[in-house]
């Protein structure tokens, strides 16, 4: 290459990058979080099951997949929880709802796998979310956690996704796989996508579910199933420990208007549109800045953490 041509040909391959890198993920991002409509949900059959269904996320999602016109069905731990919430579906939104009681935590064992098989069985399942998980009650390094919160964060997060997929998708005979429609919806998280120091048991298990999603969605994608991963980052949640909202933080509501959005697109996205900001900028920092950059950030969060675990000690 002679003097001349050098710069051009560097100018050229910048140019490249910033289009590859930046201007195309930008241009796409606006069309997706803006202007792109969600599907028609109906088409994939007449029921949602949502887990983790009676708080936060999972409660909004069961309210919009309603607001669609799609009976749901709710699962998760505390009945009169469940109860409460089915009300409110079915007063605001016409539509049927059932309810499943199980904990998916303590290992998710066959008795409670038949219970759920049992109480879905024959219904016509267009939308599984996979959304129950736990985190840490504030961020910890690995080896501070019990062995049951451990234990607990692959059972909640991870078994439940896995063990739910393959109960709706079925087989030739019946489930999704025999109706050759479908829509699964995992809900990752941003520490499933990027380093998570102090949050390592939670990224693992949130990981995890990222490469199920990707794997299954190939799988899948000939057979008219959608398999989608979603990766939050913060939402006002009990299990976020936030009540206040702000530009970066959403409400469950908000949150999840934009995820029910998104079913159908991507196989993996982030659906809200600060979020999704996010993680992009990220992405374009080498991973040991932003493994230390989150690193220091969880630690501030585990001092207050500390400080309140002390505290309530001394009171008791
Ligand atoms: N909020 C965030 O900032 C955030 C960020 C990234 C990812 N996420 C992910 O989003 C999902 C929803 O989180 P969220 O913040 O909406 O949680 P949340 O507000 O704490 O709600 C949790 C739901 O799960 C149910 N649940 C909890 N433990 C259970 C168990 N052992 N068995 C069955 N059900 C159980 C709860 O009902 P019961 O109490 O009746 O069991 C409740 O309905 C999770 O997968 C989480 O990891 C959240």
């Amino acid at each position: 290459m002679d003097q001349l041509t050098e710069p051009a040909t560097l100018k050229a391959a910048a140019t490249l990058i910033l289009l590859y890198k930046v201007a195309l993920p930008l241009l796409s991002g606006i069309y997706a979080h803006f202007l792109r409509p969600g599907k028609k949900l109906r088409k994939y059959g007449r029921w949602a099951v949502v887990t983790g269904a009676t708080d936060g996320i999972g409660k909004a999602l069961c309210l919009e997949f309603a607001k669609q016109g799609l009976d749901v069905v709710l699962i998760s731990r505390t009945q009169s929880k469940l109860d409460d919430a089915a009300k409110e579906i079915e007063e605001k939104f016409n539509v049927e709802t059932k309810t499943i009681s199980v904990d998916f935590g303590g290992g998710f064992d066959t008795t409670k796998q038949n219970k759920v098989a049992k109480a879905l069985k024959g219904l016509d399942i267009g939308i599984l979310a996979n959304n129950v998980g736990m985190s840490y009650p504030f961020t910890k390094y690995y080896h501070e956690l019990s062995d049951e919160e451990c234990a607990n964060l692959v059972s909640l997060n991870t078994e439940s996704t896995l063990f739910m997929t393959k109960l709706v998708l079925g087989d030739e005979t019946q489930g999704m796989v025999a109706r050759k429609r479908g829509a699964i919806v995992n809900t990752s998280s941003a520490a499933g996508v990027q380093p998570s120091p102090l949050l390592a048991g939670y990224a693992a298990a949130k990981g995890g579910i990222v490469q199920f999603t990707k794997s299954l969605a190939c799988e899948l994608k000939g057979l008219g199933i959608d398999v989608q991963v979603q990766t939050p980052l913060w939402v006002t949640t009990k299990l976020a420990k936030i009540r206040k909202t702000s530009l970066t933080v959403p409400s469950p509501s908000t949150y999840a208007k934009q995820a029910v959005r998104f079913v159908g697109y991507d196989v993996a996205c982030s659906p809200y549109w600060a979020h999704a900001l996010q993680l992009s900028v990220a992405d374009l920092l080498p991973s040991s800045l932003l493994a230390a950059a989150v690193f220091s950030m969880h630690r501030a969060i585990r001092k207050k953490g500390l400080k309140k675990e002390a505290a309530k000690a001394k009171g008791q």
